[in-house]
């Protein structure tokens, strides 16, 4: 694969679909997962494109995101009332139209807003990326340093973080963040 030219594809795609302050988010993603991986030995070049990717359908019409989470997930009803969760679905969906990318090395994006039971490196390296990369308003200079000591640690913070401001917005909280929670901590993190 040409990372440098698929590179240059995406960016030239995202700058036709999003607003500046949202590509300066997912440039910041990119570099925060390339960063990550590096460290824990994953393929750098991959997550730079999965940051890319991550929020490629971020300011698609809902209706339009509607069709393709009724189409796919027409049994998660949970999901079908959430329209904020649509776009790591239709960004997965979309990404593999676009540049021909494998569902497997695209998979780390349909679990960035939810999570999931038993994630992979890969799947908490872009979750994490996408809530510790410096532009976000709550960022702290700690967030990298407390994903090299203990990744699954940091998880479960931002994880319940998530989970309680959705709650406390008496939104319902999807099944996959539970499972998420229930399997971090039922193997003691
Ligand atoms: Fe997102
Ligand atoms: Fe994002």
């Amino acid at each position: 694969m040409n990372f440098k030219r698929l590179e240059k594809n995406i960016v030239s795609v995202l700058e036709s679909r999003l607003s500046s302050g949202r590509l300066s988010h997912i440039f910041s993603v990119s570099r925060m997962a390339y960063d990550l991986a590096k460290y824990f030995n994953l393929d750098c070049n991959r997550h730079k494109i999965l940051g890319l990717l991550h929020d490629l359908c971020k300011e698609e019409k809902r209706p339009l995101q509607k069709k393709i989470i009724q189409k796919y997930y027409s049994n998660d009803l949970i999901l079908l009332e959430n329209s904020a969760l649509y776009h790591a679905k239709t960004s997965y969906f979309e990404a593999q139209k676009l540049f021909s990318l494998s569902s497997e090395f695209l998979s780390p994006i349909l679990w960035h807003t939810t999570g999931k039971s038993c994630m992979s490196l890969d799947d908490k390296v872009l979750y994490i990326s996408d809530y510790i990369e410096p532009l976000r308003p709550w960022y702290e200079d700690s967030f990298l340093q407390d994903a090299k000591d203990d990744i699954d640690k940091l998880l479960l913070k931002i994880l319940v973080k998530k989970i309680s401001y959705t709650m406390k917005n008496n939104k319902q909280v999807h099944p996959d963040s539970l499972d998420c929670y229930n399997y971090l901590v039922l193997n003691k993190v």
